[in-house]
This record gives structure tokens, C-alpha cells and sequence, in this order.
């Protein structure tokens, strides 16, 4: 695993979203690349520098396939908190060359979760597997929507989300933990450890414990972001504050094999 640290939030999604975009340029199968992609406030800066590389007519979108984590069940896309709308509205629209057709998000308003979560793994494998897959994590450690023990194998399915990740998520619903749906439908821990590359952003002080957990705890259903120590190619790019709670030799050991590194 690598941990890349960097000064703050800002430095952090700029690392990200240059890392993201030397890896679609790199692409050369005769297949497009296929993105996964998160929700939230970590990956908004990443969002905003791939916007204005595009915009700049630095990287193209043209190629890439994207599925993201995951929806909440019961919002339609008009809700502006459904997944579809933020994605939308912080990314795809913004894109000159976006295909809508290359565009997965998981549908929450489905009548048939289990079907909808199975066809979504097909999709996935008929794309041939995610070559790189971003992501963030919740405070309790959740990976998409893989609350603390779901299980480290977990294919695409429906969530219950715990009272924990209701009242965080309340920040968006007028502060009422009761009005954050209470089930979502999420990736698995194992269609994202299926993943060519896994990329994801720990950024603030909230998040320390959960960065310290996933980097130096044991491998732990309680801890669903631990799975990523069994990944041969995982990047956590994380902000200082977030390093709150990292051993001192823990901290100077990334900041020291990364001097090394160039992306
Ligand atoms: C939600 C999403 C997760 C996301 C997490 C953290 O619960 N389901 O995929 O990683 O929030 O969000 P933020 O980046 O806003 O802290």
C-alpha cells in the first residue's frame, strides 16, 4: 500500500487528480477506461481539477467508462441529494466529452434492488473489470456503503446504513438523521478489491481514526477500508490532518519511500 501524504485537501486532490489523469492518458487497450467513482466532499477537488483539465483540452473524457459506489435506495435523480444528481452536478455535466451512455450509477428508485445490484456487476465485467477505482471512506471506515461488518467479500448489493452514517449524512437532509434514507445500494468491498488500482482520499481531522485503522489495524470486518492492505495496488492519498493518529514511524516511513516516488 501507499500512503501519499500531502500538505492539505487541496494539495491532495490536485496529487489525485493528476495520478487519475496519467492513467487515461497511459490507457492504450483497444477497450475504453473504466472509472469508479465516489460521491462526497473528499472528492470534489479532484472533480474540479479533472473539470478544468478537460476544460483546458488536457485530458479527454471520450474514452472513459465510469460506475460510481453507490445511490441511496428511494431518492429519484431530481432529489438533490441522490448520487446521480451530486455526480451530475459536480462532474459529468461539467465535461466537454462525456459520453451519457458510458455513464453507471446504481438506480435507487429500482423495483428490484437485488436484480438492479446484479445487472451492475455484469455491467461491470462486461466493461472488462475497473481499472481504477476512486474512493473515500465514512468516519466508521465504510467503503461506499460497507458499513462496519459487511463482509470483506461482498459483491454489489442493498445497505443498511447504520445510525452513525445517518446522523454524518444528516449535514445534507436539514441536519435530521430521519430523513437520510436508511438503505442504499452500494459496490461490494470485494467488486472494489477486484479492481485494477483502488486511489482513495482521506482528507481532515474527522477522518484520523479511520486512516490510522486502515493503514496500521489488522485486516477487520469492523473496519471495511482495512481490506485495502489485501490490494497489490492501493493508494491512500490523504492530507495532514488526517495523519492525526498515525504512529510517528508509521508516518515517517510513507513520507520517506515517497520522496522516491514521481506520481
Ligand atoms: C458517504 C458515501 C461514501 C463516502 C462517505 C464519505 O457515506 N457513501 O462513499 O466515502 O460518505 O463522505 P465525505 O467524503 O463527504 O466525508
Amino acid at each position: 500500500m501507499r500512503v501519499v501524504i500531502q500538505d492539505n485537501y487541496e494539495k491532495m486532490s490536485l496529487w489525485a487528480a493528476n495520478y487519475i489523469a496519467a492513467r487515461i492518458r497511459a490507457h492504450k487497450e483497444d477497450r475504453p477506461f473504466v472509472l469508479g467513482l465516489p460521491t462526497g466532499s473528499s472528492p470534489i477537488g479532484v472533480y474540479k481539477e479533472l473539470i478544468r483539465k478537460n476544460r483546458a483540452g488536457e485530458l479527454s473524457f471520450a474514452n472513459v467508462i465510469t460506475f460510481n459506489m453507490d445511490e441511496y435506495l428511494g431518492l429519484p435523480r431530481e432529489h438533490d441529494q441522490s448520487y446521480w444528481y451530486f455526480m451530475h452536478d459536480n462532474f459529468f455535466d461539467h465535461l466537454a466529452d462525456m459520453k451519457p451512455e458510458n455513464i453507471h450509477i446504481l438506480d435507487g428508485m429500482t423495483r428490484d434492488p437485488e436484480g438492479e445490484c446484479a445487472r451492475y456487476e455484469e455491467m461491470i465485467r462486461e466493461a472488462g473489470g475497473i481499472d481504477l477505482f476512486m474512493g473515500g471512506i465514512g468516519v466508521d471506515g465504510h467503503l461506499a456503503f460497507n458499513e462496519p461488518y459487511t463482509s470483506l467479500s461482498s459483491r454489489t448489493g442493498v445497505r443498511d446504513l447504520t445510525t452513525d452514517t445517518r446522523i454524518v449524512n444528516s449535514r445534507f437532509f436539514g441536519g435530521d438523521p430521519e430523513k437520510v434514507p436508511a438503505q442504499a445500494l452500494s459496490v461490494g468491498i470485494g467488486t472494489v478489491t477486484d479492481a485494477r488500482e483502488i486511489l482513495i482520499l482521506i482528507s481532515g481531522h474527522n477522518k484520523a481514526r479511520a486512516l490510522a485503522r486502515t493503514v496500521e489495524g489488522g485486516v477487520s470486518q469492523k473496519w471495511t477500508c482495512s481490506a485495502l492492505q489485501l490490494h497489490n495496488a492501493a493508494i491512500i492519498a490523504c492530507d495532514e490532518e488526517a495523519c492525526g493518529e498515525l504512529t510517528v514511524d508509521t508516518y515517517k516511513y510513507f513520507l520517506d519511500i515517497e520522496r522516491s516516488q514521481r506520481l
